[in-house]
């Protein structure tokens, strides 16, 4: 019988540590998105359902990293976790310092990357160094232009494998990421809606988009499927050249940008820097 209590008492300290917790990241959420709306996108965390929804979609069979865009708080994060997915396969890619350090302290063996989503081959590059499974997106997309939208579902099946999928929830009637643009369709992605969310507040939904090239339709013909598997085997490779690529490029650029920084700053090359920008400076018209 006091068993029977002492369980209760627990059941209830823990139901109520974690009411405590939700409530304080509520607070933290609404507190970001006071400061700084059209980044946070949202004025509280997803609930479960809706985060069990979008992990509903990953399939952790598919070898590689999976890119969480945007986690804030951990919802999605969580739900993947629950799904199975090791924690070690998570990159997380989180604008928000603060959200980045909660991260960091509530996920500490997912890798934590702070950084603009919609750069995402030069903000993942040195840390992603296979194609990823999936990218698992909560950005408010809707707050940027369709060109935006369509660069990121683009630079994302770039850092992807094939069959790789990207999976965006929003609180849209329509698929977030436009699929026609000039009243042409976009014909490089297949988008899939889930069911409606009606448990979350407010009510959502999940689109998942995969390269149109993916539905290679099954050939009948021997001689067919294997000139198709050599098609894909090649098409494979050369997209993970070009993320290679991709990855090296920006990296690149980066190291060159902090190298001239350091230059700028060495006090031995002032007046070198100060003559340069002298002679480089327009001439005044002769009169
Ligand atoms: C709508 S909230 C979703 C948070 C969380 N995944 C959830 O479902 O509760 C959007 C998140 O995207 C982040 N975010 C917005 N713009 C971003 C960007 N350009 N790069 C990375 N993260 C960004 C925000 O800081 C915020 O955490």
């Amino acid at each position: 019988m006091r068993l029977q209590t002492k369980r209760s008492e627990t059941g209830e300290v823990k139901k109520s540590a974690s009411i405590e917790a939700r409530l304080k990241d509520e607070a933290r959420f609404f507190r970001n998105w006071l400061e700084n709306p059209k980044v946070t996108g949202a004025v509280s965390p997803s609930g479960r359902f809706l985060a069990r929804m979008m992990a509903r979609y990953v399939d952790p069979s598919i070898s590689g990293p999976i890119i969480e865009l945007g986690p804030g708080t951990g919802p999605v994060t969580q739900a993947l976790l629950a799904k199975g997915i090791a924690p070690e396969r998570l990159i997380l890619v989180e604008f928000d310092t603060k959200f980045c350090e909660l991260l960091a302290k509530r996920f500490p063996r997912c890798r934590i990357v702070q950084g603009d989503a919609y750069d995402l081959a030069g903000t993942l590059a040195g840390v992603l160094d296979e194609p990823a499974a999936a990218v698992v997106s909560s950005l408010p997309l809707l707050n940027k232009p369709d060109a935006v939208r369509l660069g990121l579902l683009r630079e994302a099946f770039q850092l992807m494998r094939p069959e790789g999928c990207f999976v965006q929830f929003t609180y849209g009637m329509v698929s977030p990421i436009p699929r026609r643009s000039k009243g042409r369709p976009n014909p490089f992605f297949i988008a899939e809606p889930s069911p409606a969310v009606l448990l979350n507040l407010p009510p959502a939904r999940v689109w998942v988009y995969r390269p149109a090239t993916s539905h290679v339709p099954v050939p009948k013909r021997r001689a067919g499927a294997l000139m198709i598997k050599l098609r894909d085997n090649l098409r494979e490779r050369r997209e993970r050249v070009e993320m290679e690529i991709r990855l090296r490029t920006a990296k690149a650029r980066r190291e060159l940008e902090l190298q001239s920084l350091r230059m700028r700053n060495e006090p031995a090359l002032r007046p070198a820097f100060a003559f340069l920008r002298k002679i480089g400076e327009p001439k005044p018209p002769r009169s």
